[in-house]
């Protein structure tokens, strides 16, 4: 199994960070994708890429952030992802729920690195909350240049069958197994094939565990429930979701 999305260069994981790693593995989690949400956690993502041989990352500047994204910054993103261990841009993208950076920043900021990412051929992790018609209009001009996941999918359906016509992927997490989620009814309707599964850890703790510390080791109760929705075995779920990873993010041409 593949964690998509995970945090664990937050401090949330500074006293047992090799035995989170550790646990993941024992729990049949081999491989984590850490992302970069600013610049100094992306260098910290890196970092943790270039020191395990079964985690990668993504170098990208959040939203939230998306004013501290300077030019020099880019040119190090640019640099960073000279790095095989670098398998995408991200998470960049649009939250006009918490507000934290206004919206015209925020978009400069987000077309400023999918153009970075076209440039490098890379695939981008893609956030979006309260903001899915204006990240669907500005990914529309991406459309066949570049790939890319949009991470804890917010959007329904039908919004996730357009981003499937032009190679988009989504993923699911721990709000799978919240009760009402629409992320569960998303999941059972959309083409497996489009499907990754995350922890976005620290964060969104996945049932029965909510309430505390998410870890990359819990995607394993993602898998579950998603196996459970679309009542089929978890070995295939995690076959098929494992190879979507893999092919997104070019995790088999790296050993090649
Ligand atoms: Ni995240």
């Amino acid at each position: 199994m593949i964690d998509t999305h995970c945090h664990i260069d937050f401090r949330d994981f500074d006293r047992d960070r090799a035995e989170v790693i550790a646990d993941a593995v024992a729990c049949g989690v081999d491989r984590l994708i850490n992302i970069g949400a600013d610049i100094e956690s992306s260098r910290r993502s890196l970092h943790l890429a270039e020191t395990h041989d079964n985690i990668f990352c993504t170098v990208g500047v959040h939203p939230h952030d998306s004013k501290t994204l300077t030019p020099e910054f880019l040119k190090e993103m640019e640099a960073m992802a000279a790095s095989r261990k670098v398998v995408g841009i991200g998470e960049i993208g649009l939250d006009y729920y918490r507000n934290l950076s206004p919206h015209d920043i925020q978009k400069k900021a987000f077309i400023q690195q999918l153009d970075l990412a076209a440039a490098l051929h890379r695939p981008v992790v893609i956030h979006v909350r309260e903001a899915m018609d204006d990240a669907l209009q500005i990914i529309q001009g991406y459309a066949g240049k570049m790939r890319g996941v949009f991470h804890c999918f917010p959007g329904t359906t039908e919004q996730a069958k357009r981003l499937a016509g032009i190679g988009f992927l989504i993923s699911v997490n721990g709000v799978l197994t919240y009760k009402n989620s629409r992320m569960a009814k998303v999941a059972q309707e959309v083409d497996l094939e489009m499907v990754l599964i995350e922890t976005d850890c620290p964060y969104l703790t996945p049932e029965p565990h909510r309430g505390q510390r998410n870890t990359p080791a819990y995607v394993r109760f993602v898998c579950h429930k998603l196996a459970e929705i679309r009542r089929m075995d978890v070995a295939d779920i995690d076959k098929i979701t494992t190879r979507n990873a893999e092919k997104l993010f070019r995790l088999v041409d790296m050993f090649e």
